[in-house]
């Protein structure tokens, strides 16, 4: 039988309604619209593309966002100078600097300048010590989503069987870190396989939740899935366009190999994405809230 096809966009659009009618209880209470500001060096088109979606996603949810398209030859100083001037804006609750950024600026260094209270990403050594304590303030987007659709799926995660594939900050070790924690939603056993693992495949195989951030297509297959499992495909892989001109995406997972096997399943595109940029939204409107003392 064919797995079930988690519907990212469906989880997304009632979570996002959640937060707008929250959004609009706030602004009634304090006056204040919750805002985010993007900042893109260079014009990567899927980075581009992210941001454009992002800002789009803060006016249908009523809240405010502030553009920085910033030119791929922009210095190091420059951009940490825009940083500070965003981190005193009051109007300002969310920073969201587009990664990666070019090769000349120091990723860190940004990511570190960024205020801890303002990291809607996560990404501050802050905010990545308070999820690893289990007091997360803003848990990493795409982790966020993932852990929502699985809650939101009915997907068992308490002492659940989970293994990660990939070991990245942003994906793999964050997801592993937020499942493994003593808490609803979480308390699980989890692994993290990487290139260095030795037979992925057997360690594939017994996981009831396999989470698949690789980072290339068919990096995992029907063979190496346990029946039944849910299979979290978070790989982002543009290959060729579509008829209309679009970039055509696949995700690290082959679907219909994978489909065959598993109980639940997450399409790209249609599966992760949405519930990013949600995730991206529920912390700004968390840091709107912070910067007046309410409770999230
Ligand atoms: N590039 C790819 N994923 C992300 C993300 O979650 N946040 C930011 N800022 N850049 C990214």
């Amino acid at each position: 039988m064919a797995a079930q096809v988690i519907d990212g966009k469906a989880i997304a659009r009632q979570v996002r309604e959640e937060i707008r009618r929250e959004v609009e209880d706030f602004r009634a209470r304090y006056g204040i619209v919750p805002g985010l500001a993007t900042v893109l060096v260079g014009e990567d088109p899927a980075s581009v593309s992210y941001v454009t979606a992002k800002n789009r996603a803060c006016r249908e949810l009523g809240m405010a966002s502030y553009h920085h398209p910033l030119p791929a030859e922009t210095s190091q100083e420059e951009l940490l100078a825009l940083i500070d001037r965003l981190n005193r804006d009051r109007q300002v609750h969310g920073i969201l600097v587009q990664l990666p950024l070019p090769r000349h600026i120091d990723e860190n260094r940004v990511l570190f300048d960024i205020d801890p209270n303002k990291d809607v990403d996560g990404f501050h050594p802050v905010n990545v010590g308070r999820l690893m304590i289990g007091a997360a303030v803003f848990p990493p987007c795409t982790p966020a989503g993932i852990q929502e659709l699985l809650i939101r799926s009915g997907t068992p995660i308490r002492g659940a069987e989970v293994v990660v594939v990939g070991r990245s900050n942003i994906v793999g070790k964050p997801i592993a870190v937020m499942l493994v924690q003593k808490m609803d939603g979480a308390d699980a056993t989890v692994t993290i396989c990487h290139t260095r693992t030795r037979n992925l495949e057997e360690h594939a195989r017994r996981a009831e939740i396999l989470i698949v951030a690789a980072g290339r297509p068919n990096a995992v297959t029907g063979s190496m899935i346990r029946p039944g499992a849910t299979v979290i495909d978070v790989g982002v892989n543009r290959v060729g366009t579509t008829e209309s001109g679009k970039a055509k995406l696949v995700g690290d997972v082959e679907f219909a190999t994978a489909c065959a096997v598993a109980g639940k399943i997450t399409p790209v595109p249609g599966g992760v994405g949405p519930m990013t940029i949600t995730m991206l939204m529920r912390n700004t409107l968390r840091a709107a809230k912070l910067s007046v003392g309410a409770t999230c």
